[in-house]
């Protein structure tokens, strides 16, 4: 598994068109088709992800000739044609779902044992009622008793095919897998489905791209679909890009008040998860269709929404992060099919919002959102490139949200996290730092600026407590300096602008006794300390791309070229006092002094001591609110921080 991704936030609004991969889902459908097809077919616009080679490799196992040049998105086929796909034959679907039920259909009109497989997680996976169906039609195929997925072996001896009824609720693909398989059959099929239907325009796709290779296929309103027979004739076919994965470009767009140009989709597209940017334009956004991109533009504020997605359920996990940045709740409803896809992606999106601090419920059908503050955390995403790739866009105003795993996207977006980070290009990281003595505010007002900003705090005065708190814990002693030093180095310590981990453990409160507050002064007045953390601070900011750095030497020596510094101080009766709030057996008279000697000792040491950098701008916070002193700070960065 691929380690935790962190997302880089948008700190300004950005301005950016983007091109997506091509569909995976009129992929698989195009290369079959070709593979079945007479003659040679040239596609372009394919897209190259896991689920997209598991289909070509399928159809070469099956006999089309294939010539890929997956780097330019072009894929020759030259068909089987009227030739059976002969047994004794495995294909293995790898992950992928559309392969593994499309192939399970065209492989009853085969001859001979054909065994359909997949990985162990396609394997969980339902296939009983396109199975069912096949064998209602004549097919013999055998699945695991208990559990009707995959591994299917198929006894193939053509089919003549007539008519068949299927449930429409469970998955579209088992249609789509009929649809495709019909004009192999002698007769021809007639497909009646059953009960509420979901995803029908997966179904409209099937059909588009079948006729595209010469089937004839007509529609029953409402009911179902006859096909004719007769097989498919070549062609050259150009793959419109992925709707679903558009979703995404979309969604960053319109939680950061930018806008997005989305190359080569309009509203003349095939792809029923188009309709996602009509919920967010619901949301607030501003959508324009052209005849060659769709641009969206976010709002100041985006409003939630009461939404029916079962024809675009593969845009829920997106539009649950869109939903969490909303000023109202919102319902997504229609979509109970989607606990059987890579994930129960019910709950593994409701898990995810409340783990990054959202209020959020599964509901038979969906789900509620209540959107609230967010936090930072470490998303888990079940091997689901979807769960990944709409937590990463909810990360883009979320600092400090890492996707765990982040790989998985490859299944049908390699290039995911390149063309995320595209739509904000890298400028100079901004890096505010803030010094000053304790008790000044200086914690307060970084974390209230940091939020302003889309930023993560770097608390500096954590780092020498943590050294500090492990110098006690294991019995160090605190003024040899060679040794303090050495541990330093060991150490791992971590900060994701909350919490504080030492080699892992959560040490956020333990640096925060009397006990660490008094060793801390001795160990912040050890160099060989001071140069080791000195490096890791500003690897911390290189690695977050920028941030709020507080402590007594971020202007001075850490961050010499920072975009902005600021020196805290407060009248010491006003610091006193707000030590005041912070302790249970308050005694003024001993704060003031103690402050007082914590002045002296931070002053005067011999290395980094606290000063103010000659070009740092000093912010007395004694009489102003915290509201105040962060308007004046979004003041000065100006244009740095304005759209
Ligand atoms: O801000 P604080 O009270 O958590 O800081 C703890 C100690 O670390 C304090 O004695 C000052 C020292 N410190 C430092 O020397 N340099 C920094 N950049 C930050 C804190």
């Amino acid at each position: 598994m691929s380690r935790p991704r962190l997302i880089r936030p948008v700190t300004s609004p950005f301005d950016s068109s983007v091109r997506v991969p091509g569909s995976k889902s009129i992929t698989n459908r195009a290369l079959l088709i070709a593979g079945l097809a007479e003659g040679r077919s040239v596609l372009t616009g394919v897209l190259d992800a896991d689920d997209t080679r598991a289909m070509a490799g399928a159809i070469a196992d099956f006999g089309a000739v294939v010539e890929a040049d997956w780097e330019a998105g072009e894929i020759t086929v030259t068909g089987i044609g009227a030739d059976p796909i002969k047994g004794p034959l495995t294909l293995n679907a790898n992950q992928s779902g559309t392969t593994g039920r499309f192939l399970l259909a065209i492989a009853v009109t085969g001859t001979g044992a054909i065994t359909i497989d997949g990985d162990a997680q396609l394997r969980d996976r339902p296939i009983g009622d396109l199975a069912d169906a096949l064998v209602a039609l004549g097919a013999r195929v055998e699945t695991p008793s208990s559990t009707q997925s995959m591994p299917a072996v198929v006894h193939a001896d053509g089919l003549t095919g007539g008519e068949v009824a299927l449930p429409g609720n469970i998955s579209s693909q088992f249609a789509s897998a009929l649809l495709m398989a019909a004009p192999r059959m002698l007769n021809g099929l007639s497909i009646e489905l059953t009960g509420e239907l979901v995803s029908t325009p997966y179904l409209d796709m099937t059909v588009e791209v079948m006729r595209a290779f010469g089937a004839e296929v007509s529609e029953v309103p409402g009911t179902g679909f006859v096909v004719a027979p007769g097989g498919y004739r070549a062609c050259d076919y150009h793959i419109e890009p992925d709707a679903s994965a558009a979703s995404y470009m979309l969604a960053a767009a319109a939680i950061t008040a930018s806008t997005v140009q989305l190359e080569g989709l309009s509203s003349t597209s095939i792809q029923g998860d188009m309709e996602f940017a009509e919920i967010l334009a619901q949301m607030g956004a501003t959508v324009r269709h052209h005849a060659d991109r769709i641009e969206l533009t976010g709002p100041s504020q985006l409003i939630g929404v009461d939404a029916d997605l079962r024809d675009f359920s593969d845009t829920v996990p997106t539009l649950a992060a869109v939903a969490a940045y909303a000023s109202t709740p919102t319902t997504i409803r229609g979509v109970g099919f989607i606990r059987n896809k890579e994930s129960d992606r019910i709950e593994a999106t409701v898990t995810e919002l409340r783990r990054v601090g959202i209020d959020a419920s599964e509901t038979e059908n969906g789900m509620v959102i209540n959107p609230g503050p967010l936090q930072p955390a470490v998303v888990q995403t079940y091997d689901d490139h979807r769960i990944a790739m709409a937590f990463s866009v909810l990360g883009l105003r979320n600092p400090g949200t890492r996707i765990a795993n982040p790989d998985c996207v490859a299944k049908t977006f390699p290039n995911f996290y390149r063309a995320l980070d595209g739509l904000h290009p890298d400028r100079e990281p901004l890096v505010v730092v803030i010094d000053g003595p304790a008790g000044a505010g200086k914690s307060t007002v970084a974390k209230a600026i940091a939020d302003r900003l889309g930023l993560l705090v770097l608390d500096t005065g954590a780092m020498y407590r943590a050294v500090a708190h492990s110098a006690i814990t294991r019995e160090v002693d605190l003024s040899d300096w060679d040794a303090v030093g050495d541990l330093t180095k060991v150490l791992r310590i971590e900060l994701d602008g909350s919490t504080v981990l030492i080699d892992g453990a959560d040490a956020t409160q333990v640096i925060r006794t009397a006990e660490v507050s008094k060793a801390v002064s001795i160990v912040a007045a050890n160099p060989r300390v001071r140069a080791v953390l000195k490096n890791q601070q500003r690897s911390w900011m290189v690695a977050q791309g920028g941030g709020v750095a507080e402590g007594r030497d971020m202007g001075t020596v850490v961050f010499p070229n920072a975009t902005l510094k600021i020196f805290m101080t407060a009248a010491i009766e006003e610091r006193a006092k707000r030590r005041a709030a912070e302790s249970i057996d308050f005694d003024y008279d001993a704060a003031v002094a103690d402050l007082q000697r914590r002045d002296e000792v931070d002053s005067s040491r011999a290395v980094d001591p606290l000063a103010e950098a000659p070009d740092a701008v000093v912010i007395d916070s004694t009489n102003q609110s915290v509201d105040q002193i962060v308007d004046h700070v979004v003041d000065l960065l100006g244009d740095l921080v304005r759209p």
